[in-house]
């Protein structure tokens, strides 16, 4: 693991880093002097997976900064060596992102077990990378716009997972739209063009923040901008972006030219979306050759059958036979919550959580995320508390 120290007393430095270095295993071990400023302006490869913070002063606006560093390098976890250990403190440092919060000076063993508990997370490989989900529509209305930011959100809604949705459909798209009411500063187009400047800082302002941990990078306003963004662009920002999120989802265009193709290649599912009528169907059989042409083993396409209703003429077993499948993913037919969500602009799991679309969305994104669905609380407790909430 990369670990980087952060002090502004250089005797401390020297300290910690003899304590970090008896760490059993491989770690690289970086000391910095100075405060987190510092570090707001650092390149892509020195990004440490851990950095350790000792004694950030609030009242000089550290933990603002760390903040910051949170969000431009949202992969990276922080451990805090501090004399103040107030509940304030804590809370402020939990809020910026902080994992653990240790004594100033601390015994070398509480450090170590600290950041061994960090190290789990990223493995034994080193620094975990981000999943890449294409969602791309058979044919033109199929939902999967709103399928891929939709489930976007519901993969970040944990609070845990760092989602970015970036919109491929560079002519027309408007996937920010459906999450957000905010124009979009940049997009897509203009960091292509700027792709010398591409590090974690540019990438994450060139995006629409939804919420602190879910951010769309959206398609070019102006269709003719289009052009500018090249396979070897998306290389790039996929590239980076994957160290940087746990999750990338990409809303691809159906033209499948050479951009599209270069995003699909990079994705490690992705979902064509269909509905249950002969048109999309015949779409669906086209675009599935394709992927075989294109050397996309089975396991790496799931079909999505939207709007699914078990009423339809076409059952979900003709589906299973024409495709050669058993393993079609359905998403309900939920008009009503749909459409309020796509004209507010609000993601259907918050907007309406007791939809059956919201629920197949958030099953989705659990399969994904391995969390744990909520647990319902039983019986009197669960009665209670109903009566509690109404009450309010
Ligand atoms: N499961 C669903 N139930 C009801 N309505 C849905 C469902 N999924 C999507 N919709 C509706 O379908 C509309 C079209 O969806 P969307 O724009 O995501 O399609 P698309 O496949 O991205 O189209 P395009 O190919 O034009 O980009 C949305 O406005 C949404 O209201
Ligand atoms: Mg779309």
């Amino acid at each position: 693991m990369k670990i980087a120290i952060l002090s502004r007393d250089e005797r401390h430095l020297i300290e910690l880093s003899r304590q970090l270095r008896a760490r059993p295993g491989s770690d690289e071990v970086d000391m910095i002097a100075g405060t987190p400023a510092r570090l707001s302006t650092m390149s892509d490869d020195a990004i440490p997976d851990l950095l350790v913070v000792d004694q950030p002063r609030a009242d000089e606006g550290d933990l603002d900064q760390l903040e910051r560093l949170g969000h431009l390098f949202p992969r990276m976890a922080f451990i805090v060596l501090s004399a103040d250990l107030s509940q304030d403190f804590l809370l402020r440092a939990m809020r910026a992102g902080v994992r653990e919060v240790l004594p100033a000076a601390p015994a070398a063993t509480d450090l170590i077990k600290a950041v061994d508990h960090i190290a789990e997370k990223f493995g034994s490989q080193g620094a975990v990378q981000g999943k890449v989900l294409a969602f791309i529509s058979c044919k033109g209305g199929s939902g999967a716009t709103f399928l891929a930011t939709n489930l976007a959100y519901a993969l970040s809604a944990g609070g845990t997972k760092r989602v970015a949705m970036i919109d491929m459909n560079l002519q027309f798209g408007d996937a920010s739209l459906f999450v957000s009411d905010s124009k979009p500063l940049a997009t897509l187009s203009d960091v292509a063009t700027q792709i010398h400047r591409l590090d974690p800082s540019f990438l994450s302002s060139s995006m629409v923040a939804v919420t602190p941990n879910f951010s769309v990078l959206a398609a070019p306003s102006d269709p003719a901008h289009a052009s500018d963004v090249k396979p070897e662009h998306i290389d790039a920002i996929i590239k980076l972006a994957r160290r940087q999120y746990d999750f990338i989802v990409l809303d691809v265009a159906r033209s499948l030219d050479p951009v599209t193709i270069r995003a699909l290649d990079h994705a490690d599912t992705i979902y064509p979306v269909l509905q249950t009528t002969l048109p999309y169907i015949r779409d669906g059989k086209r675009l599935l050759d394709v992927f075989r042409n294109l050397e996309y083993g089975t396991d790496k396409v799931e079909i999505v059958v939207n709007r699914h209703d078990n009423n339809s003429d076409i059952k979900l077993k003709d589906l299973e036979q024409a495709f050669d499948t058993t393993h079609l993913r359905t998403m309900p037919n939920h008009y009503d919550a749909a459409a309020k969500s796509v004209n507010q602009g609000v993601p259907i799991t918050r907007l309406a959580p007791e939809s059956p679309l919201s629920a197949a969305l958030m099953t989705m994104a659990r399969s994904q995320t391995g969390e744990a669905a909520p647990q319902a609380a039983a019986g009197v407790m669960a009665r209670l508390f109903k009566r509690r909430k109404t009450d309010l």
